[in-house]
């Protein structure tokens, strides 16, 4: 009984890695689409603070171009949950953190982005 139920949990935690987690996220079979990440990109008005080609607000960083820094979708993932994980230098962090966003949704900003080149 006890046994049965040590090994149901280890299940649901191994699940829970697997899919839960914003590292294991993104893996090359799990694409976004970028065009979707598009129509987020504007739902959640990033362009309030970010340019893309000359359009849109100058209180973060330019992102015309951002995919040609090749910095990939998990990079990306992080960015857009945790700002701070890769901005650590940044004084007064502005960027708010998307985290309540689904995984499919983070996938397709992702490749959105990354396809600015
Ligand atoms: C309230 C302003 C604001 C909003 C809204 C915002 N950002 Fe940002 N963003 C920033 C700032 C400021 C930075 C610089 C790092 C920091 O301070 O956290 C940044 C950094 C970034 C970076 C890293 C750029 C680089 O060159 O290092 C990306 C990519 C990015 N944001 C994408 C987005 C996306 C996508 C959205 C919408 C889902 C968004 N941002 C919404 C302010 C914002």
């Amino acid at each position: 009984m006890m046994k049965s139920l040590n090994a149901a949990l280890l299940v649901l935690a191994f699940s829970a890695t697997l899919f839960g987690g914003v590292p294991e996220l993104w893996s090359k079979e799990r694409l976004g689409v970028p065009g979707n990440g598009k129509i987020l990109y504007n739902k959640l008005k990033c362009n309030y603070c970010h340019k893309i080609n000359g359009d849109g607000g100058d209180v973060g960083p330019d992102l015309t171009a951002i995919g040609a820094k090749a910095k990939g979708v998990e990079w990306h993932i992080k960015t857009l949950t945790d700002p701070r994980s890769t901005h650590p230098r940044h004084p007064t962090p502005h960027m708010p953190k998307f985290d309540k966003l689904t995984d499919k949704m983070l996938l397709d900003l992702a490749s959105y982005l990354e396809s600015l080149k």
